[in-house]
Formats: structure tokens, sequence, C-alpha cells
């Protein structure tokens, strides 16, 4: 038997926390979900645990690692002070206090935020990577003549598709400025344009730090959605239970791929894993067209982890099973090496 830790579960709050704050009420709604289901599994596997919500003072979390003295941080905190874009902060603190903690590091979730800078690495690298534009916040920029109609507009560094509709498919200048002013207004941040890919959404989940296991593929089917329309997983198409039944989405495996694809798919997931830095477990999301070329649209570190989601649906098919797949993702944060 493994030893048991002493494991701090850390989550994000949308307000202002204390130590000893009672989330019970928040535990048992949808949005909290995926905390939810850790705590189970942490309990089931027989870890000791206690919880922390933080919001936007460290030195909360300061106060809970100096009295508890966790072994090992559960690292569910994605935002501070309702911004998406600090998870990476949050995580350097960690590395500074020199507490294991579970998931990507401050580098690797750096790298995969910035679309821009994700997408040359790898292109640097061979891999195949839409034809794209940085549209800094205040500039004008008209579309470059590379950059080939349809384009797909998109905040620069959010998640979760924040910003990404219907709208966001350009097909003319026009649109295209219009979108770009529009995401410029709204978010206050910058903006990247990209070559839309036409083809098949499949979601590659990997979990491992050197050595990598990747889990069988699941896809995003538009059934509903007419052949000639745009398939995109817009802020609706993931978030809006009534929008995906009307058009047909749904998260399901990936069926009828070709072996010698699917090894392919998984050589080039590994490699886009180790390109970007990435720690602990990861969800790749990537788009196969027609002729089997594999397209990296963006990689998602620390993905969900509730137990219905993509990521831990594919561990399950793999056998991996939701309080065994936690408990993976705990060994894995306690054996990382954080520079
Ligand atoms: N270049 C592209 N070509 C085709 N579809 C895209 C492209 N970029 C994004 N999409 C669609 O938009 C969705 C969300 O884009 P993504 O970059 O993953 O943003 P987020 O980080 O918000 O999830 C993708 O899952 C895909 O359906
Ligand atoms: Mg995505």
């Amino acid at each position: 038997m493994k030893p048991k830790l002493k494991i701090l579960a850390l989550f994000d709050a949308i307000a202002p926390t204390t130590l000893d704050q009672d989330l019970s009420a928040e535990l048992k709604t949808d949005d909290w979900k995926t905390e939810a289901n850790i705590l189970a599994a942490l309990g089931e596997l027989g870890h000791t645990f206690e919880h922390l919500a933080i919001f936007d003072d460290l030195d909360l979390l300061r106060q809970k690692i100096q009295s508890y003295e966790p072994e090992l941080i559960f690292n569910l905190a994605d935002q501070f002070k309702n911004n998406r874009a600090f998870d990476q902060n949050i995580v350097s603190y960690l590395e500074l206090h020199g507490v294991p903690f579970t998931g990507c590091g401050s580098t690797g979730l750096t790298l995969c935020k910035q679309k821009g800078i994700s997408k040359k690495i790898l292109g640097y690298h061979r891999i195949r990577v839409p034809e794209f534009t940085v549209i800094p916040r205040g500039k004008r920029q008209a579309r470059p003549k590379r950059l080939k109609f349809p384009i797909l507009v998109k905040p620069l560094k959010e998640e979760a598709s924040y910003g990404i509709s219907q709208a966001s498919f350009v097909e003319t200048d026009e649109q295209f400025k219009e979108r770009v002013q529009f995401l410029h207004e709204k978010t206050g941040n910058d903006v990247i344009a990209e070559e839309y890919i036409e083809g098949r959404e499949l979601y590659v989940s990997l979990l491992g730090n050197h050595r990598l296991q990747v889990f069988p593929i699941r896809e995003l089917v538009f059934q509903e959605v007419p052949p000639d329309e745009p398939k995109i997983a817009t802020y609706k198409a993931k978030w809006d239970e009534e929008y995906r039944k009307r058009w047909g989405l749904q998260n399901r495996f990936a069926e009828g791929l070709d072996p010698a694809v699917v090894r392919q798919i998984e050589q080039t997931c590994k490699r886009i894993y180790r390109l970007l830095t990435i720690d602990g477990y990861a969800r790749i999301d990537l788009r196969l067209t027609a002729n089997n070329e594999i397209y990296f649209i963006e990689a998602n570190p620390n993905p969900i982890l509730a137990a219905d989601e993509d990521f831990a649906q594919s561990a399950a098919k793999a056998s991996l099973l939701y309080p065994q797949l936690i408990d993976r993702i705990v060994r894995l944060g306690l054996n990382t090496v954080r520079d």
C-alpha cells in the first residue's frame, strides 16, 4: 500500500474568503462539481485532506500552508481575482514555497495560455498549426494578406470558449475588422485570428511527466449542424444544454479513425505535451481534416477534472477509474521536479 498523504485542496473563489470558510453549500452546486468530485475521491483513497478557496489574498494561502503543513497541494485554483490569466501566477507562488502540487507548472501554463506563442513553438517543430496573426489591443490592424478566409477571431489568452460565438467565424475584411474591434473593446485584451480548419474536432487526454499515457480519443460531433455550416465549439456549444440539444452536439468517443492515424495523433500529442513543457495531465484539442492532416488547435494543461468531463471519461475508458485517476495525478504531483 502506498503511504497516505496530507493534502490541501486549493480552489478559487469568486469573492473574498476566510481561512475557515464553510464551503458546504457551494460544494453542492453544479459550479463546484469538480471540487466536490476531487474531495470525494481523496476521501475514498484514504488521504487526509483539508480545503481552502482563495479569491485575491495570497496571505491566506501562506497561513494555511504554514499551519496545516500539507505534503501536497491539489491545485484546482485556475483564476485569481476572477482573472483566468493569473492561474500561472498562483502556481509560481507554490513553486516559490517549494510545496509539491498537482498538475502543470508555471512555464507550461504560460506557454499554453498564450495561443500565439504555443503555435510558434509547435510550428517551429513542424507540427501543423493554423496560419495566424496576433492583433494587440489598441491596434487597428488589417488582415495580413497571407491569412486566408474563412478566419476565426478569438481572444488571445482565454479558455472555455469565452468570446467565441458564431460571429467569430468571418469571411470578409469587413467582418474581420468588426469582430477584432468588438473583442478588443469587450475584453480589453489582445486577439488572435486563425485560418479556420475544417475537420473533425478531437480531444486527446494525456497523463504523465516523462512517460506519457494517451487515453482514447474523444470527439465533439455536430450532428444537426448542416454540412456547409462552420462547426465551432462556441461558448454556447460548450455550456448551454438547450443549444447543444438543438444542434445535436455531443461529446463521445471518436469512432472509425484509421488505427494508423490514431497512432500518429498519439505521437503528435506526446510531442506537443513535451514541447509545451506540460506536467501532470492535459487535454489537447485538434482538428483532423478530411485528408487526415492533424492540426493543433489548443493545449489545455489542468483540464477540467469533473468525473463526467472528457478527461476523466477518456481515462475511465482506459480502465483508469476516477479515484485511481486522481491518485495517479496526486503521485505525479509529488514526483514532479519544479525549477
Ligand atoms: N483555427 C481553428 N479552426 C477551426 N476551429 C477552431 C479554430 N480555433 C478554434 N476553433 C474552434 O473554437 C473552439 C475554441 O477554440 P480554442 O482556441 O480551443 O479556445 P478556448 O481556449 O476558449 O477553448 C475549438 O474547440 C474549435 O471548435
Ligand atoms: Mg479549447
